[in-house]
């Protein structure tokens, strides 16, 4: 463009000299952004591995295990090789044994990614994949890609035992004097930004007292000996706002510090899950198991949310209303 604009009727040389930039630039421009085109390093080129499929990571730890289990499922399915990146491994590791093969971000530098939008849900055409060299985007949060691989996926998520000793010593402490026969109810109220940002930006409301005093009453109503575990990013609200009365509510504060780590933790070794929203909760809720109380219709019904957002996609059928 800029060698168009005038540039025809000045004189000979600065005519040849746009041109000579023109070209320059053009070159360059391939030379850098040609995703295709391998960077030049140092050292002997490493074989490229016959495929290789990941994901890109993004969001904290319930993202991050969305995404894990998406790949894993999908790669699965069309027969590559599921790697992640060591900021994957980094978040995850800490808590699970995962075992996908961590490629390094130099081996990464090789491969000719190609990357490829995800939807949040399963869809046909995911069968079929053709490409060996695959990044994954989006935020894919959705039972329809790995729930026919279950156990599979709980195995990948197994908690390290160190981290799943110290859940249970929590709940042995808060059993002290509750009787026998415990059914314990872990309770994630998630708050923090979603305080602000769902009734401003999204159209939609947090989980109130209200709610939580209903989906408390469910399980009271079928389970004799009931112990809620409150787990928060919130924890002032929440010892403010849940009724502690009957004796059953134990908040996951002064026990241990806390960590989302050690919240998570916990939560997955109780028998079933109250949860308000976010990929958190969700995961916490699948792996504990059991049955799962969710908050539904948290948004009016032109959000926008929901168009990213699927409640039937997210929520297994058998705790759907
Ligand atoms: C223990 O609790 C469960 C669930 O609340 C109940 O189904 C079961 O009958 C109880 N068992 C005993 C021995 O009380
Ligand atoms: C409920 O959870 C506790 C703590 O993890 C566990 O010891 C117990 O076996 C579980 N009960 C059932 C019925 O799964
Ligand atoms: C949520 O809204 C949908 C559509 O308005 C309705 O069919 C459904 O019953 C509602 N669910 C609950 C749990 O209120």
């Amino acid at each position: 463009l800029l060698a168009m604009t005038g540039a025809w009727d000045s004189s000979f040389p600065t005519f040849h000299f746009l041109l000579f930039f023109f070209v320059a630039s053009t070159i360059f421009y391939l030379k850098w952004q040609n995703p295709w085109k391998l960077p030049d390093l140092p050292g002997p080129r490493v074989q490229l591995p016959p495929s290789s499929w990941t994901v890109d990571a993004r969001g904290r730890l319930g993202n991050q295990m969305c995404q894990y289990a998406t790949l894993y499922a999908l790669a699965k399915l069309n027969g590559k090789q599921a790697v992640i990146s060591p900021k994957m491994q980094k978040t995850l590791g800490h808590l699970f044994g995962v075992t996908l093969p961590v490629l390094t971000d130099r081996a990464a530098l090789q491969i000719p990614w190609l990357s490829y939008w995800l939807e949040d849900r399963m869809r046909e055409e995911y069968r079929h994949i053709p490409w060996n060299y695959i990044i994954f985007k989006g935020y894919p949060c959705s039972w329809t890609f790995y729930h026919h691989l279950r156990d599979e996926i709980l195995r990948e998520f197994s908690l390290h035992a160190k981290v799943r000793e110290e859940a249970q010593a929590f709940l042995r402490q808060a059993r002290k004097g509750q009787g026998s026969n415990l059914t314990f109810v872990g309770v994630h109220v998630r708050r923090g930004d979603y305080v602000r940002v769902m009734p401003q930006k999204w159209k939609g409301v947090v989980a109130d007292r209200g709610y939580l005093e209903q989906a408390l009453d469910w399980f009271r109503a079928r389970h004799t000996n009931v112990v809620f575990v409150v787990t928060s990013d919130g924890m002032d609200w929440c010892q403010r706002n849940i009724d502690t009365s009957k004796g059953d509510v134990v908040f996951a504060k002064g026990w241990i510090r806390r960590s989302a780590v050690k919240d998570f933790a916990l939560l997955t070794q109780c028998n079933h899950t109250v949860m308000t929203i976010g990929t958190f909760g969700f995961w916490a809720a699948y792996m504990a198991g059991g049955n799962t109380v969710y908050l539904a219709n948290y948004t009016l019904p032109n959000s926008m949310f929901l168009d990213i957002f699927k409640p039937e996609a997210a929520f297994l059928p058998e705790d759907q209303p």
